[in-house]
């Protein structure tokens, strides 16, 4: 914090991919605000829909009680995933403690107590509460924190932690671990995940989940079929902070009994299934069919490898990773001086955003990430940026 210069990144309006600082500044939003804005800032569907619910109902809590919005999303977001009931929570970390939760009563409801471990992916990151720092990977984020975060299994031995019988279930993200500085998954680690296994699959899709690697959900692309799975960010369109978990129906039946069985969930957040969020989210999936957000994706992946050339070759970039509109870009920090900047990423970041770009480094990574209405003009304008600025610090 001691280095950090509010004044140098204040946002004060935006409007579809463009943010604007105080200066007035206007600049690309090239990280989706971190992964979570869909159609662009301020849509005027999703504006509309959050104004109608804050006058028809605000809130109201989902604690032993509903409301018909959370409801019509839930049902929108099971015909999505196949899951067969949502738990709403705020952000993606609230819905991965759920998640671990939930799996850890559903052995205890169907007689296998002894089922509470979790196996993690290499380079995996959850979020940054203790449960979701548990099955992190990171050590950045939580080595520091082993007091209060339990052990977790490493992937590596898939086969034994499968046959284990204390392993309650696996979590992955599917495909990009987007921070692990979008590192790409090969899509055979997730071969023995498919078909019939004891431990229960949790998918987190809060990063890769509406569009952003080119299918709604990531994991239809791994043909995995979860018992869990997390949702989050771009959810309400990234207009809200709202998260669900979803369950199969295996799961939700294991928590039905008679109420002094206590066979049910004891989880809730004071802002779960708030109408105004869950109007933002239907307004966001309707916009994916009305504005064939999908087809707009699949057209600007097809055109990315192009864009992306020029840095492909650059001689301080090492490497390009993508899968869809999820890109890393590997600056080679050795070859760059980061000067007055926290790191050389960070400096190159600097110069970006001098240059009408905003993003954020993840360690020597550079990111892409844009929203999914970013035109193809946009795109090339931040390569050549990112070019230009790699060119002003080449020694
Ligand atoms: C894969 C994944 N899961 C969970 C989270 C945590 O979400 P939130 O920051 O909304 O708590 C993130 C955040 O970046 C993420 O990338």
């Amino acid at each position: 914090m001691a280095s950090f210069d509010a004044a140098a990144r204040t946002f004060v309006r935006a409007h579809g991919t463009t943010l604007v600082d105080t200066a007035g500044h206007e600049v690309f939003d090239a990280i989706s605000s971190v992964w979570t804005t869909v159609h662009g800032h301020g849509h005027p569907a999703i504006v509309a829909a959050i104004a109608r619910q804050a006058r028809e109902l605000d809130h109201v809590t989902a604690l032993g009680a509903d409301n018909p919005v959370a409801e019509e999303l839930a049902a929108r977001l099971c015909a999505l995933t196949r899951c067969a009931h949502v738990m709403f929570a705020g952000d993606g970390a609230s819905a991965i403690e759920a998640a671990l939760k939930m799996a850890v009563q559903y052995w205890q409801n169907v007689g296998e107590p002894q089922r509470t471990r979790f196996v993690r992916l290499r380079d995996a990151y959850h979020g940054d509460t203790a449960g979701a720092m548990a099955v992190s990977d990171i050590a950045l984020f939580k080595e520091r924190f082993a007091a209060i975060t339990v052990d977790s299994l490493l992937y590596d031995d898939v086969e034994t932690a499968l046959e284990r019988d204390d392993v309650a279930a696996i979590i992955v993200e599917p495909i990009v671990q987007a921070a692990a500085g979008m590192r790409i998954v090969p899509k055979e680690r997730y071969a023995m995940l498919r078909g019939p296994r004891t431990p229960l699959l949790i998918v987190d899709e809060i990063a890769t989940g509406f569009g952003r690697t080119g299918t709604m959900f990531a994991f239809e692309q791994l043909a995995l079929d979860p018992d869990i799975v997390a949702l989050g960010k771009g959810l309400s369109g990234g207009t809200l902070p709202l998260s669900a978990t979803l369950a199969s129906e295996r799961v939700y039946e294991a928590f039905l009994g008679s109420y002094g069985e206590a066979r049910h969930f004891c989880h809730g957040h004071s802002y779960a299934g708030n109408p105004i969020a869950c109007a933002a989210a239907l307004a966001s999936l309707h916009l994916f069919t009305s504005e064939e957000t999908l087809e707009t994706v699949a057209r600007t992946d097809a055109a990315l490898d192009t864009v992306l050339a020029p840095l492909a070759v650059h001689p301080l970039v090492g490497e390009v990773r993508r899968r869809g509109l999820m890109i890393g870009i590997e600056v080679a920090a050795e070859g760059i001086a980061a000067f007055d900047a926290p790191t050389p990423a960070w400096r190159i970041a600097n110069e970006l955003y001098a240059r009408g770009h905003f993003t954020r480094p993840i360690g020597a990574t550079l990111q892409l990430v844009p929203p999914l209405v970013a035109s193809l003009p946009e795109l090339h304008s931040f390569v050549d940026a990112l070019v230009a600025a790699l060119d002003s610090v080449s020694p």
